[in-house]
């Protein structure tokens, strides 16, 4: 298949680039009226239109509309049960999110919604939530585990991420966030226990590792004996100083995280403490949007040669929506990034940051053609300014 007369092709990048950091996370490459071919799923080559190759292959007419990597979704909670909308009343009556954790809503709410509920109820009401962010333009997806807080509903919760894997055409990864609250009926102690004993269950199904490393959660010692009993069997990506400076990012890079998340406060000491590592900071405006809390230091972290990724964090929590443009749009308007910075830390760095950047979240020969495109008109700039307007045409896989 052959998409001509695209008006413009947005993130092209030489095969091997697997992220982008300091300068590089402002530069992308573009072609103006171009072609893409795609075999068996994958781009197969794309030129300007005045060298277009001649085809007998199904074309497919851009009419000017932007071709784009879709977006890669690093770090969601979708799979969860029922609604968390009482507490949003809270919320806006004024009540903090970890005032709201204490009067036990927040994540245990949703861990005994979830126990509630049965397997096939939850498997729907999240692909429902998938379905909804690859209209959007997702095309790969993180999702955690985190709300069962004992084995049976954790491996409930990995058991239908696997279905999900299993039934839609975005790439999904799965990570096993045990360590996402004190389970009921545990203590602290007996319940960090029972997260390392969960481990090795968990690894059937599991890419990732996460711990909410942050003030009245997890503690730097926790997160280090859980990721210590995780060693080779699961990458860790982390939830840190969301709440506090807690440590997480130090701690994460000490067990070489993947990513580590949130960043909400942060010192020049995490920066100094990423530097040079395979570690990628992520960011997750959504949830600063919705909780009110500090953008986390973008700009910052990129001016020190480090890349950066942003996420939805998609939860009932502290950010209900996983609409990827939004998220762009906030790495704009509130942390004061480029729209081509905006647009990498929401694609290729996204992608890097669980672990698919050799498959998706660029424009490269021999990567999966997971693509966006557009409406005619529209530009890297125009998606994150224009924030609310329709843009896509269709997405494809
Ligand atoms: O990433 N911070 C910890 N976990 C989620 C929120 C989970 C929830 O409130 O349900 C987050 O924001
Ligand atoms: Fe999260």
């Amino acid at each position: 298949m052959i998409i001509k007369n695209i008006g413009l092709l947005a993130g092209i990048q030489p095969e091997g680039v697997l992220r982008v950091e300091g300068p590089a996370q402002g530069q992308t490459g573009m072609l103006e009226n171009a072609w893409l071919a795609i075999e068996d799923g994958r781009i197969a080559g794309f030129g300007e239109m005045d060298v277009m190759p001649g085809t007998d292959r199904t074309s497919i007419d851009a009419r000017g509309g932007m071709l784009m990597p879709g977006f890669c979704d690093s770090h969601t909670h979708i799979v969860y049960a029922g609604s968390r909308d009482g507490e949003f009343l809270d919320k806006i009556n004024g009540l903090s999110y970890e005032e709201i954790a204490a009067r036990g809503g927040g994540i245990l709410n949703s861990a005994d919604l979830l126990h509630k509920t049965t397997e096939r109820a939850l498997y729907r009401q999240s692909l429902a939530r998938v379905r909804e962010m690859m209209d959007k333009g997702t095309v790969a997806l993180e999702i955690k585990s985190g709300y069962g807080l004992n084995p049976a509903d954790e491996l409930k919760m990995l058991r239908v991420i696997r279905r999900i894997r299993e039934s839609v055409p975005a790439a999904v990864k799965a990570t096993f966030l045990g360590a996402h609250a004190i389970g009921r009926g545990y203590t602290h102690e007996s319940y960090v226990q029972a997260v390392i004993d969960m481990i090795p269950q968990a690894a059937e199904y599991a890419d990732f590792i996460d711990v909410f490393c942050d003030e009245g959660f997890f503690t730097v010692e926790d997160t280090d004996r859980i990721l210590t009993a995780a060693g080779h069997l699961l990458t860790p990506k982390i939830h840190a100083n969301e709440l506090a400076v807690s440590g997480g990012v130090q701690v994460g890079v000490k067990h070489g995280a993947l990513s580590v998340d949130h960043l909400e406060r942060t010192t020049d000491a995490e920066i100094e403490a990423l530097k040079g590592t395979w570690t990628m900071p992520t960011m997750l405006p959504g949830s600063s949007f919705f909780l009110g809390l500090p953008y986390g230091r973008a700009k910052d972290f990129i001016k020190a040669g480090l890349g950066v990724a942003l996420a939805s964090d998609y939860n009932p929590g502290s950010s209900p929506s996983g609409d990827m443009r939004f998220v762009m749009a906030l790495g704009c308007i509130r942390m004061r990034l480029t729209p081509v910075e905006a647009f990498n830390a929401v694609t290729l760095n996204g992608a890097y940051a669980m672990g698919v950047s050799e498959q998706y979240g660029s424009i490269t020969i021999g990567k999966k053609a997971a693509l966006i495109l557009t409406q005619p008109g529209w530009d890297l700039t125009k998606l994150a300014y224009q924030y609310q307007t329709p843009f896509i045409r269709k997405v494809f896989y």
